[in-house]
């Protein structure tokens, strides 16, 4: 585990608590959930877990994985069934099992080779949705690290013809973020 990353993450959740406050889910997962079928999901650089408690919230069974032990204890202390397992893990290193997931979740987090680990760990007819920053700019944080910033469409370029592509938005984020920020996001099923 990159010890460095996992104090980064922790340090910045105990100095900014606001970032573990109740967020709601992203619209285009709300919109598109409908289409998943099965209920085995994958939640990956979870935090304290919107995606994970709305899945849940479904009837999901979810794997939610982060490297900060701060976000995953919030986590653990909202969550009120079972069918969640938190895995604290670094995702660099991290191959979620092949074929198991009929979800796969990845938002405000960018890690390009992981996309391509979780993609065979869909099964056949599964869904994959990814919602993070892009390059722009007007965003209002300048010091983001680069490579952790979405081209424009970079998103589509990551699937070829095995899978087709329900949804693609370019967006403003939403106003409770602390910096304005465009954002991409897509929402892709496995052939
Ligand atoms: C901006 S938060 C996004 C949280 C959540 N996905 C959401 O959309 O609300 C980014 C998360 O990535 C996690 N993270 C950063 N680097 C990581 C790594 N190498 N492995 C696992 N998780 C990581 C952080 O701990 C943090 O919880």
């Amino acid at each position: 585990m990159s010890s460095k990353d996992r104090e980064k993450w922790n340090r910045k959740y105990q100095e900014k608590p606001a970032l573990l406050e109740e967020r709601p889910p992203s619209e285009m997962l709300v919109r598109h959930l409908h289409l998943v079928k099965g209920n085995c999901a994958l939640d990956l650089a979870c935090g304290s877990g919107r995606h994970t408690r709305f899945l849940a919230e479904k009837g999901f069974c979810v794997d939610a994985v982060d490297i900060s032990s701060v976000a995953l204890k919030r986590l653990a202390g909202k969550l009120k069934n079972s069918a969640v397992t938190l895995i604290e893990a670094d995702l660099d290193d991290f191959t979620p099992k092949y074929g198991r997931y009929d979800l796969a979740v990845m938002t405000n987090y960018l890690d390009r080779p992981l996309i391509a680990r979780t993609a065979q760990s869909l099964k056949s007819g599964a869904c994959f949705f990814i919602e993070t920053y892009m390059a722009h700019p007007q965003n209002e944080k300048k010091d983001s690290n680069p490579d952790f910033l979405l081209k424009a469409g970079e998103l589509k370029t990551f699937f070829d013809n095995s899978f087709s592509v329900t949804a693609y938005e370019e967006f403003w984020n939403e106003a409770y973020e602390l910096y304005s920020m465009r954002k991409q996001a897509i929402f892709v099923q496995k052939k």
